[in-house]
């Protein structure tokens, strides 16, 4: 494992990896919050949530690696959003640093349950956590998806 340090971050910083690297020529604008729900459809109401959300950078010493967010969209529910690992880093299990540290700012959050929209090829990375598949879509950029969830205790 390289020594790698997780910390929070700001959405200006995690913005420009979310830009150019995860999700290229997007043509949605990219907000701290998302609208999409559980079910993947639309709630403005999420948009509300504004102040529950955070990122996570996982850094070599000065260098951005890796990155994580999310954010509430229900009582007592989370998003885990925008993970995404630099290609050099990747197989180092990054990736799940930064997931079992947005599992427990998931539960600092009051959370009992934690979901996510991930490319279908990535289902197995968050299988290791125990998430579910709850549906498929294809509906947005990047897809198909799946919407998978977890419970927090
Ligand atoms: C998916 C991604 C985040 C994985 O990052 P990573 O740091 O290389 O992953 P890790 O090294 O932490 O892998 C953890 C474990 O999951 C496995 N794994 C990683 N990616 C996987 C995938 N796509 N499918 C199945 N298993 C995967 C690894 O083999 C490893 O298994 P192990 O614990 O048994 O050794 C990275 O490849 C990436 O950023 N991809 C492009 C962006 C993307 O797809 N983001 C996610 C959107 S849902």
């Amino acid at each position: 494992m390289l020594p790698i340090k997780i910390q929070e971050i700001t959405f200006n910083d995690i913005l420009p990896t979310w830009r150019h690297q995860l999700w290229p020529n997007r043509s949605s604008l990219i907000e701290p919050v998302s609208a999409i729900d559980i079910e993947s459809n639309i709630d403005v109401q999420i948009l509300n949530y504004l102040s529950t959300a955070h990122f996570f950078g996982a850094f070599d010493g000065s260098t951005l690696a890796g990155v994580i967010s999310g954010h509430l969209t229900a009582p007592h529910q989370c998003r885990l959003r925008g993970l995404f690992v630099n290609e050099v880093y990747r197989g180092h299990g990054i990736s799940k640093l930064l997931i079992e540290t947005e599992l427990n700012k998931a539960k600092l959050l009051a959370c009992t349950q934690i979901w996510a929209l991930i490319r279908t090829k990535n289902l197995g990375l968050f299988q290791k956590f125990d998430f579910q598949k709850k549906l498929e879509t294809d509906k947005y950029e990047f897809g198909p998806h799946f919407i998978i969830e977890k419970s927090l205790d």
